[in-house]
């Protein structure tokens, strides 16, 4: 059984309590952050504690601790659970006042902070990697701050079960034409040696892996061209991945039927996977 945090204490998970009034539940009133671990060791968590920061700050909440508090959590789950590969999930939400009320709680209401383990073996390697997934396009029919990482995650959840459904394994969202984003990932074309994927605002999260890994093409000496790019394009592409803390480099090899390049996974993807995963190796904490 795996130990969690909650507000303070490291519970076990069958004793792990959450108020019937917390805003996480009943409003979706709450943040996250998903970060990686391999070889026992966080991966990023001053790219991911920066984000979070901002989550907080649009919508107008403090920081609960300081970040190396929050480190420290992460390292103790990590290691209370003995995870050595599989990822930190963290959340912390407006609390939980004493009613039910649209309003926001008064100041001082504490927040609820929640981080837990999950272990996934195997998830630094290549099997997944060395098949690559094929995806669906579905209309992006979420609100306008995407770049706020909240908790209000079931239009994603509907589209993977749309893609499930359609015998495949993601979906990217289509807004005006033009791709979004995976349901839970940042999406990418390649034409030649020049690296497509659409530039941010408030319509995508900001993916931490997608700054590393667009950092890592440039010193590789590939081309980045941060701009907005068809399911049409998408299609006639030399190559296609998406990126995550939970896939890290992960090609794409069919879009609504259509096979991408070789049907294979593409060189430039699995070479970046290669970069990322050695380069976060050597720098996690
Ligand atoms: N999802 N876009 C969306 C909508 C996401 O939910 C995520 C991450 C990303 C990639 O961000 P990063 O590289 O920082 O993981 C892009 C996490 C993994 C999740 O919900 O499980």
């Amino acid at each position: 059984m795996r130990t969690v945090y909650v507000n303070g204490e490291y519970v076990a998970e069958n004793d792990a309590k959450i108020s019937v009034f917390d805003r996480g539940f009943l409003m979706a009133d709450g943040v996250y952050e998903v970060t990686s671990v391999i070889d026992g060791k966080i991966l990023d968590f001053e790219g991911h504690v920066l984000r979070l920061e901002r989550s907080l700050a649009e919508l107008g909440m403090p920081m609960p601790m300081p970040a190396d508090d929050l480190l420290a959590i992460h390292r103790e789950l990590v290691s209370l659970n003995a995870v050595d590969e599989g990822a930190v999930y963290l959340q912390i939400t407006r609390g939980a006042p004493a009613d039910r009320d649209f309003a926001f709680p008064p100041e001082g209401t504490p927040q609820t902070v929640v981080l837990f383990t999950q272990s996934k073996p195997g998830l630094a390697g290549d099997a997944a990697a060395s098949k690559g997934i094929k995806v669906i396009s579905i209309p992006d029919i979420r609100w306008g701050r995407r770049d706020i990482k909240t908790v209000q995650l079931l239009y994603p959840s509907m589209g993977k079960m749309m893609a499930k459904a359609a015998g495949v394994d993601d979906a990217w969202m289509v807004e005006d034409g033009m791709v979004t984003e995976g349901t839970s990932n940042n999406a990418y074309i390649v034409r030649g040696n020049t690296i497509i994927t659409r530039h941010l605002g408030n319509e995508i999260l900001s993916g931490i892996t997608r700054a590393a890994v667009l950092r890592f093409a440039r010193e590789a000496q590939m081309t980045v061209e941060e701009r907005s790019f068809s399911i049409e394009e998408a299609q006639t592409a030399d190559e296609a991945f998406i990126t995550s803390a939970t896939t890290f480099v992960m090609p794409v090899t069919e879009i609504d039927g259509v096979q991408i390049g070789s049907g294979s996974p593409g060189p430039l993807a699995l070479r970046l996977r290669e970069i990322y995963v050695d380069e976060s190796r050597k720098a996690a904490v």
